[in-house]
Formats: structure tokens, C-alpha cells, sequence
């Protein structure tokens, strides 16, 4: 393992201040991005939804991770587990979006019959097969934390606690975004995006493309730097919105908020509105990843307009805006002509410089080994 990784300019090293960006070939390189799905996303904490889309007994939802078939199903006694959403059986898939389970989860190839809690409870015509011990056959579980009304998934068994590498995250929600846990999900919207899952993460980790690149969200925030708050996991910024923005009813310095939680979840909450919107970003091929958006609130009765234009704002506008930009940087960074530049960041560690960005960078070198 190695202290710094060159590249044709210089060497990213564990100071942003003298380091040298990731090269491009972590974004282009089909070893490194099937070294990322052991590394990465079979052994990290994934968003698969929120606890609105799992509110009773027998709610469940699915997803998939680094494409492995998983689910969340709230039991009887209350609790959310997680498991993979194979049957025992011969392996059909269990249960497709979200909804609501009556008896309990019925394979569809032959009905063998699964409780909420995963134990499988009925197999049809078993009475002959000799020593046939239905014990042996429950869904197979998954680690599951649910935090700041999030719910994640994680595909290593030996996971270490959520609360490690995320403590100090859902004070973060609490904070800020009270009552999130009766919010329900207001849209969601999905991206097929012509740039590895690294660009884009990259892109929203860093807002110093903002008053450049999204002319419109700009006048949305107060200039002032605002404050950052970096735990080992993710990375946290607070801004004020800005009164005078045109569409919305809004008071001065109402919070303008958002998180990167490694390894692909980023959220932003805008003023105007109880809100969180949660981007989540799977690769989909070489140079390629899948955006999945969910946006959770509360509409306001007060001003109702505001959550319809802020999914104006998000979906018609500053997404779009972003996912341009994330796919000519993919381009630019498969061209013979750029490997590399220098992050921009300033003394103040602010997030209106690159600094989350070499974090992100430093973590995804971390977890594929390649830096000390
Ligand atoms: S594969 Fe599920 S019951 Fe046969
Ligand atoms: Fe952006």
C-alpha cells in the first residue's frame, strides 16, 4: 500500500493543500470499477429508502446493491430486518417495489411461505422428502441501521455498527430537519447518467461550481460561507437560503442544508419547505451510473407552492444542469488529453471549495487498498 498515487502531473497525497487529483483512471479503468463493488459496495452502508415506505407490520421495500436483490420488511414486533430478496428454494426473486405483505412473503415460482420475521413457514409437499428441517431455509439476513429516519443496507455480514464511521449523522437530521420520520416521499425520479458514480458524487461534493454552473439555485443561498461538519463518514454543510428568491414564499436565513454519506448518498435539503432530497448513485457499466432521487417532506399549508417549485427547481433545472456537466467531465476524463488538475481549497475548509472532494477521494482510495 501506498502513501500517494502519481500521475502524470503529480501525486494525490492525504493533503489536499499539495495534492494532485485522483487520476483519471479511477474513472475509466474497468479493473478499478470491479475492484469498487467488492471494496466498496458490498461492504458499506447503502440508503434503500425511508422509514414512510415502511411504516407497519408487513410494509416492506426492495432494492438493489451492487446487484444483489435485497429487502427491508417491518415485523410483527415492530422491527425493520433486512435480507436478500432470494427464495430458499431454487432462488427466485421474492418481492418486487414497495408495498404491503398480508400472510407473509409468498415465493411466486412454487409458494413456499416466509413470515415477516424471514422464517419459512410452509413448503409445499415436503411431507416425503426425509429430514427436510424447514429452520435450515429462512431468508438469508442483512445488517440494517435506520438513522435520521433513513434506512440502510449493508452486504457484509461483518459490517461494523453504523453508528461508528456515521456518529454524530442523525444529530445532523434531528437538528435541522425535525420530524423527518413522518415525512412521506413526495417524488422520486430516476437518471440513467453517462459518468461513473464518482463523478457525480464528486460534483455535488464540492459547491464551488455553483454560482457558475447553476445560475438560478445561486440566488437561492446567503453568499456567506456557511459551516461544514466532517465526520469519518460523511461530510455535513449548513448555508441560509436567501429571501429574495423568486418563486418560493420564504423567510430570511432559512436553512439550506446538504450531506455526502459515503460511499453514494447525497442529499440536500433547500428552504422553502420541510424537505430532504437523497440522491443515490449506482455504477451501470463503464463510465456510466444510475442516479435514484427520492424526495421526502411535508407540504406546508401555508405555502403549499413551495414544494412544487422545488422540484421545478430540482428536476427541470440545477439535476439537469448537473448532469450535464458530470457527463462532459466523463468525457474529459477518458480523453488522452487530461489525467489530472490540483484541488482548489481554501483555509477555511469550506464546502464552497473542493475540500469534500479530496475526503471523498482519500476514502475511496482507502477502501480499495490502494492508499495507506
Ligand atoms: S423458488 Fe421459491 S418456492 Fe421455488
Ligand atoms: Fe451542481
Amino acid at each position: 500500500m501506498a502513501n500517494e498515487i502519481a500521475g502524470e502531473r503529480g501525486a494525490f497525497t492525504s493533503q489536499a493543500q499539495q495534492s494532485w487529483m485522483l487520476p483519471s483512471r479511477y474513472y475509466t479503468d474497468a479493473d478499478i470499477q470491479e475492484r469498487e463493488v467488492e471494496a466498496i459496495f458490498k461492504c458499506s452502508w447503502v440508503k434503500v429508502g425511508h422509514v414512510c415506505d415502511i411504516k407497519e407490520p408487513g410494509d416492506y421495500l426492495t432494492e438493489t446493491i451492487a446487484g444483489q436483490p435485497v429487502m427491508a420488511v417491518r415485523g410483527r414486533d415492530g422491527e425493520v430486518r433486512a435480507f436478500y430478496n432470494v427464495c430458499q428454494h431454487r432462488g427466485h426473486v421474492l418481492l418486487k417495489g414497495r408495498g404491503k405483505l398480508k400472510m407473509g412473503i409468498t415465493c411466486p415460482y412454487h409458494a413456499w411461505l416466509y413470515d415477516f420475521e424471514g422464517t419459512l413457514k410452509n413448503a409445499r409437499l415436503t411431507d416425503d422428502v426425509p429430514d427436510f428441517d424447514t429452520s435450515l431455509f429462512g431468508l438469508k439476513p442483512l445488517p440494517l441501521a435506520i438513522s435520521g429516519g433513513l434506512v440502510f443496507v449493508n452486504l457484509s455480514p461483518a459490517a461494523e455498527p453504523f453508528e461508528i464511521g456515521y456518529e454524530g449523522f442523525d444529530a445532523t437530521i434531528g437538528e435541522h430537519l425535525d420530524g423527518m420520520e413522518n415525512y412521506t416521499r413526495i417524488a422520486s425520479l430516476e437518471y440513467d447518467i453517462a459518468a461513473d458514480w464518482k463523478v457525480v458524487v464528486d460534483n455535488f461534493s464540492e459547491g464551488y461550481h455553483i454560482p457558475v454552473a447553476h445560475p438560478q439555485l445561486s440566488t437561492l443561498y446567503n453568499t456567506a460561507q456557511g459551516s461544514a461538519v466532517h465526520g469519518e463518514l460523511f461530510s455535513h454543510f449548513r448555508n441560509s437560503g436567501h429571501a429574495a428568491y423568486q418563486g418560493m414564499q420564504l423567510d430570511e436565513n432559512e436553512p439550506y442544508l446538504g450531506w455526502t454519506l459515503w460511499p453514494n448518498l447525497c442529499m440536500l435539503s433547500l428552504p422553502g419547505s420541510k424537505n430532504l432530497i437523497a440522491l443515490r448513485m449506482d455504477p451501470a457499466g463503464m463510465g456510466r451510473c444510475h442516479e435514484r432521487v427520492d424526495v421526502y417532506g411535508e407540504v406546508d399549508p401555508d405555502r403549499p407552492e413551495n414544494v412544487e417549485e422545488l422540484l421545478k427547481l430540482f428536476a427541470e433545472i440545477f439535476n439537469q444542469e448537473d448532469i450535464a456537466l458530470v457527463e462532459s467531465v466523463q468525457r474529459g476524463l477518458s480523453s488522452d488529453g487530461y489525467d489530472h488538475g490540483r484541488y482548489i481549497v481554501d483555509r477555511a475548509d469550506s464546502w464552497f471549495s473542493e475540500s469534500g472532494l479530496h475526503k471523498f477521494h482519500t476514502r475511496v482510495l482507502h477502501a480499495l487498498g490502494d492508499l495507506a
